[in-house]
């Protein structure tokens, strides 16, 4: 929930410069997953309410039901209902035995004297059944229930929106067969930011998920034909003009700590790959002022149709924070926090001793390491990773279990009592995170040498959200061990 803030300072700002802004979600905020483990269930049912104070203040008009949402149970859910200010929708999450659905299938908003009709739909793809669909509860097939939820909505809406967490194929057939809905936010079956897609007359979009990003999609729309203009070309052109502000943002983090030149002078890799992308912007540029001039010629002869535009915003370290939000994320974090700590209390209480603390299969711990490789263990001691844990302890959050894995060894996927217990020698992100569990090295280091780290290794912590100035090579060549 850390981009929530900046999500919220966000739309403050486009609500001054926009006269008419619609937040909408189409589900899957509350959890990541369809089940969670038992033993985090009170941690993560904290941080599902946490989201939803947040999505209160930041005006949200409707949410979707995605099954994600559904993970601690159809009634928490439910209960959630009663403390959200915006309503949940899903027309086919019904009562096995009436048919009727336990959400509002659909909502009517009346915004600057548009009517603006919201569906909600949720995905029926899982690979398990939901727990509460053995009994009392079926999602229903969106043939039997959207055809209604149209003809209710068709006279009173200038424009039809469908939230749906079904898969992005079922999605398509939706926008071939109905054309009366002009736009669907889909959430959940790939991942990643979807740039809008038009199949007939309605638009398919999707903003990856669990808040990294957020999407705006501007919409200048005509009530009378209630059609989007042909804009294949215009599309293009903003792709374009997305793609070349990325490759500028990218640049400019190379030339952060100078001319890079001169500062990466000694890493040709990196060099390199800064070259590679100055020539790659100059041919963008030129390509980019061929279509502009092709577009205007088009501006011309445009109707009486409806057009967009849309961009996608990674949710950056660096933007700044709404401070209600922040003070609802901060609230929530120490509350998961100190359920953590109560946890490990608990055990202590129990009696259980120091040195039953947990360690993963296969982990040897730094200081087995340390007793042949002293050299790169007094090197990573100079290095951040080494004070992972020490960090989250001056946070006071050395308990909370979402923060954990990121700054210890060895603890994704693994239980909460293990990551609460871990032991010392596993706290802070050591030498195994990065070379792998490497306990059968430690004790035949010939015929078992551990493995050399990749990005995809770095990648699992350093992510957009927790680090947006991540650049590989470089990043490998500070912390590497050896003397480079
Ligand atoms: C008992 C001494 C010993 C311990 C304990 C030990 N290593 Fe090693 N390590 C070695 C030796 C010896 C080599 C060289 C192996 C070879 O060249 O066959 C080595 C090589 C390595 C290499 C280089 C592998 C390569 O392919 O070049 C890495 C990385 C490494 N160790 C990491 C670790 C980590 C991480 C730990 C702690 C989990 C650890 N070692 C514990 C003795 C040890
Ligand atoms: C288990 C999570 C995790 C993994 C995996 C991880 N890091 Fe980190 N890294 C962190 C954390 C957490 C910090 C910040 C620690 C702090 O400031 O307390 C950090 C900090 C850093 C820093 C700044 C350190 C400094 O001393 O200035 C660099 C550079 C870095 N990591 C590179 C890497 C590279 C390269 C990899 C992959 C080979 C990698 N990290 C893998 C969690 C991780
Ligand atoms: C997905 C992995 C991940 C998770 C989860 C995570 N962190 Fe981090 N954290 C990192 C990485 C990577 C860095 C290093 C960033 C850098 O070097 O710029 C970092 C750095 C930090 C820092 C030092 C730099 C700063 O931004 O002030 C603090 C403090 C911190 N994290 C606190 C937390 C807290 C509190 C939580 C839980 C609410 C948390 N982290 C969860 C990966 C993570
Ligand atoms: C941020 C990731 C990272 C961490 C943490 C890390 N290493 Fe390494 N280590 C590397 C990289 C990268 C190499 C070089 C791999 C290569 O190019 O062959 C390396 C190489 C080594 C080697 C081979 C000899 C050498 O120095 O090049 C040994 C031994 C080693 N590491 C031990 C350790 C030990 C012990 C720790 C913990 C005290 C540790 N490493 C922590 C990234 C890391």
């Amino acid at each position: 929930m850390g981009g929530l803030p900046k999500k919220a300072q966000q739309l403050i700002g486009l609500r001054e410069k926009k006269n008419m802004v619609l937040a909408l979600d189409s589900g899957g905020l509350l959890f990541k997953d369809e089940k969670i483990p038992a033993d985090q269930t009170q941690q993560l049912t904290t941080t599902a309410q946490g989201i939803v104070a947040a999505y209160n203040r930041m005006s949200f008009s409707a949410v979707g039901v995605a099954r994600q949402d559904l993970a601690a149970g159809l009634d928490f859910l439910l209960a959630l209902q009663q403390k959200s200010d915006f309503p949940w929708l899903s027309a086919n999450l019904v009562r096995r035995s009436e048919g009727k659905p336990y959400f509002k299938p659909h909502t009517l908003l009346t915004i600057n004297g548009i009517n603006i009709g919201v569906i909600g739909l949720t995905g029926n793809q899982g690979s398990d059944a939901l727990p509460s669909e053995k009994d009392s509860t079926v999602i229903l097939p969106w043939e039997d229930v959207l055809p209604k939820q149209i003809s209710l909505l068709k006279g009173r809406s200038d424009m039809l929106i469908l939230l749906s967490s079904l898969p992005a194929a079922t999605n398509r057939i939706i926008a071939e067969k109905h054309p009366e809905i002009h736009l669907i936010l889909q959430s959940g079956s790939v991942s990643g930011n979807l740039a809008p897609e038009r199949i007939n007359n309605t638009l398919i979009t999707q903003v990856e998920q669990q808040g990294k990003s957020v999407g705006i999609l501007e919409v200048r729309w005509n009530r009378r034909s209630k059609q989007w203009e042909d804009d294949s070309s215009k599309n293009l052109l903003l792709e374009k003009k997305n793609e070349l502000d990325r490759l500028g943002w990218l640049i400019n983090r190379y030339r952060k700590q100078g001319d890079p030149k001169l500062v990466f002078k000694d890493q040709p890799e990196t060099l390199a790959a800064y070259e590679a992308m100055l020539a790659k912007r100059e041919k963008m540029d030129q390509e980019l002022s061929r279509l502009l001039g092709e577009e205007n010629a088009r501006i011309a002869k445009r109707t009486q149709l409806s057009s967009f535009n849309y961009r996608f915003e990674v949710m950056r370290k660096d933007l700044p924070d709404n401070p209600e939000v922040r003070a609802i994320v901060d609230a929530t974090t120490n509350e998961v926090n100190r359920l953590g700590k109560m946890a490990a209390k608990a055990r202590s209480a129990a009696g259980i001793a120091h040195d039953q603390m947990f360690f993963p299969e296969n982990y040897a711990g730094n200081s087995v390491c340390q007793s042949c490789h002293s050299p790169q263990a007094e090197k990573w001691r100079n290095t951040k990773h080494a004070s992972a844990y020490t960090t989250l302890e001056s946070k006071g959050q050395q308990f909370n279990t979402q923060c954990l894995p990121c700054h210890v060894t060895g603890a994704f996927g693994q239980p909460a009592e293990m990551v609460l217990n871990l032991a010392g020698d596993l706290r802070q992100v050591g030498c195994e995170t990065c070379h792998g569990p490497a306990k059968l090295h430690a004790a035949q280091p010939h015929s078992n040498r551990p493995g050399k780290p990749t990005m995809e290794i770095c990648l699992r912590c350093h992510t957009g959200d927790h680090d947006d100035n991540f650049i590989f090579p470089e990043a490998l060549a500070r912390l590497r061990c050896g003397s480079l």
